[in-house]
């Protein structure tokens, strides 16, 4: 059976066929097609159309639809961490993770949906204005094209589509080509819901036909997550529309010098393992730079690849699985080309560089030049690098270096170093006493430099598909 796509609403298949294959062992999971270009008009067509039903949804239409959709989620929550593991090759531990974390997004929604008010401003504050009032509403900018990556296919989906249904803003998503089962089935549940059928559609094409569709000038707004050079390429061929972008990182964690006792160490030290290994680094905000005390180097390195060695590699299902497969062979043969080449510039590998088809062995280096790949780029696979620094200025010094900002990990007691890390980081947030990999999914998530623009966390999504509208009321006693 092929598995449909949705378009205005409704069920659909095209003769063009698309199969999704297991990453751990290129099974065939399921078989769905690639939307038709008729499909494609219609589902647009239909966004356009749904403009103004769809803006003037009650919120409690709109709040009512996003917490269908959570409550589902939730019932089906193991058939579909199943699915994201079969799709993704996410261990079904991370899946299960990313199902309750979508819970909680379209949860969010709902709640925001209801709260998203607009405000009054008084504007008797100058003689020329006595008795005017302002009412300052954010209405939807218009239709939103989600464009999703294959890591989080459920849960970055859900950050494009819940923020949309809760500021009443028709959606087209495009899944990523290698995992669309587990946005097709939210279009499943988003199927059960009393939104205007003609609002959303859910369209797995390929890339190139994804391009026709950042252009089309009947969707105003593109939230992009996925590589630096498509998204920045989005925002240049579309200069007037609204485009947030959340791309790629080198995230890094440091540790301060107040961090460094027994227990510390080896608590930082595990945190990293496990979150420079989740998803095998195919995240964002997954560590790949580590910044230590030189005094404390050796120890922490020890540490460090001991927590690796103690993670669990194995096959995506099982349940005690710790760290799966890439998504496909060419990532895992990229990222061990990448490896080679800082080895080749004089770094040592302290464990792992191994490559069996899909799956690359969590791995750990130091000594890399900072001018290596595994440093300045995104790697996106299970590699971390370990430098020592002299001091917290050089460290946060070492973390600005990169044309990337997203998140970054900072392990310190001291709240004068947390501060100071708020401070001075260029990123989108930083996370005190944790790895950069932290989000919970109701706060502003974005970078700054080349890692985007805009924030999503469902208020801060909210805001960038809206905007101000302001009512002002003349003759008003205050
Ligand atoms: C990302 O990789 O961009 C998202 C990470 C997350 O949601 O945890």
């Amino acid at each position: 059976m092929t598995v449909p796509y949705w378009v205005a609403g409704k069920p659909s298949t095209s003769p063009i066929r698309l199969d999704v294959r297991h990453p751990a062992d290129d099974s065939l999971v399921a078989t769905t097609s690639l939307a038709s270009a008729e499909d494609i008009e219609t589902a647009i067509a239909a966004a356009a159309a749904a403009r103004a039903e769809t803006a003037t949804l009650p919120a409690h239409v709109r709040a009512t639809a996003l917490m269908h959709v959570s409550t589902r989620l939730a019932e089906r929550g193991e058939e579909l961490a199943r699915l994201i593991t079969a799709e993704n090759g996410k261990p079904i531990r991370w899946a299960r993770v990313e199902v309750s974390r979508a819970v909680s997004t379209f949860r969010w929604a709902a709640e925001e949906a209801r709260r998203w008010s607009g405000e009054l401003q008084r504007l008797d504050t100058d003689p020329g204005s006595s008795g005017r009032v302002a009412m300052v509403r954010r209405v939807a900018r218009g239709p939103v094209l989600g464009i999703t990556p294959f890591n989080f296919p459920l849960n970055l989906v859900a950050h494009k589509v819940a923020p949309a249904i809760a500021v009443g803003a028709p959606f087209v998503l495009k899944p990523a080509p290698a995992t669309p089962l587990s946005a097709l089935a939210l279009g499943e549940i988003l199927a059960e819901t009393d939104l205007p059928a003609g609002s959303w559609s859910i369209l797995p094409t390929t890339n190139e036909v994804a391009g026709q569709l950042v252009t089309d000038p009947r969707l105003p707004v593109v939230s992009f997550t996925g590589s630096v050079e498509i998204g920045w390429s989005i925002r240049d061929a579309v200069p007037r529309k609204q485009v947030v972008l959340e791309l790629g990182g080198n995230a890094a964690a440091v540790i301060c010098p107040d961090y460094t006792a027994d227990a510390d160490l080896a608590y930082a030290a595990a945190r990293i393992a496990t979150f420079a290994m989740y998803s095998a680094g195919q995240s964002c905000i997954a560590v790949q730079r580590v910044f230590v005390p030189r005094t404390h180097y050796a120890a922490f390195v020890d540490l460090l690849v001991a927590a690796v060695e103690r993670l669990t590699v194995g096959a995506p299902g099982d349940d005690a699985t710790e760290v799966g497969p890439l998504i496909d062979t060419a990532a895992a043969r990229r990222v061990h080309q990448w490896v080679e080449e800082a080895l080749d510039a004089g770094a040592t590998v302290r464990t792992g560089n191994d490559r069996v088809g899909t799956a690359f062995a969590p791995t750990v280096l130091t000594d890399v030049p900072r001018t290596a790949k595994v440093h300045r780029e995104e790697v996106f696979g299970p590699v971390v690098t370990v430098d020592p620094v002299d001091s917290v200025d050089e460290a946060f010094a070492a973390v600005n270096d990169s044309r990337f900002g997203l998140q970054t990990g900072v392990f310190t007691h001291d709240l004068g170093t947390a501060f100071r890390a708020h401070a001075r980081l260029e990123v989108g947030a930083v996370i005190v006493g944790d790895v950069p990999s932290f989000r919970a999914d109701q706060m502003p998530y974005g970078g700054v430099k080349d890692s985007g623009t805009g924030r999503e966390g469902v208020r801060s999504a909210m805001h960038d598909l809206t905007d101000d509208r302001v009512l002002v009321l003349t003759g008003v006693e205050l």
